[in-house]
């Protein structure tokens, strides 16, 4: 597992990251992100949704756990933070083999339903606002990923 590690020091640096990864992915592609809250995953996945040319604004789907976004790819964004305490599967396959690009936040709670090949980063809050966002590729094109990332 090749790992690398990014660091940011404002959201529109974060947001600029995601965008470059957009433009690396393929359809049925699976990214996960972790990290407290506050973190800027959900930063993150509106950099990914400028980059696939989502035109709507990307925020925390906080009542709903999947919302579609319309780019040049569908962008399924999954906040699976209201699954903790079920695991529920509620079509997770759908997701992740449909033809657009799948961002989970709290990846976690839904451990048993992800596709072994995918990309997942780690959020860590530094001081002020620093972040150190490491990404972990499971398999080879993700390793591809994260190297053209690091670029
Ligand atoms: N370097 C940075 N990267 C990402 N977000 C940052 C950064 N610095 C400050 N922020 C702020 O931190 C917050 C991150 O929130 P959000 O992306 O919703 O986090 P999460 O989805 O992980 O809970 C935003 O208010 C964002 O503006
Ligand atoms: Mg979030």
């Amino acid at each position: 597992m090749k790992q690398k590690q990014f660091e940011t020091y404002t959201a529109e640096d974060t947001q600029r990251l995601g965008q470059k990864l957009a433009l690396l992915l393929r359809p049925n592609d699976v990214i996960t992100l972790s990290g407290d809250l506050g973190a800027g995953k959900t930063t993150f996945t509106k950099g990914i949704g400028t980059g696939l040319g989502v035109m709507r604004m990307i925020n925390s789907p906080t009542f709903t756990i999947v919302k579609t976004y319309h780019g040049e790819l569908p962008l399924y964004h999954i906040d699976a933070y209201r699954l903790e305490d079920s695991e529920e599967d509620i079509g997770f396959d759908e997701y992740f083999n449909g033809d657009g690009i799948s961002v989970v936040e709290w990846p976690q709670f839904i451990e048993s339903f992800l596709p072994d090949e995918r990309l997942d980063f780690i959020f860590e809050r530094k001081a002020g606002d620093k972040r150190l966002i490491l990404c972990e590729p499971k398999g080879e094109f993700f390793e591809y990923v994260c190297e053209e990332l690091a670029r």
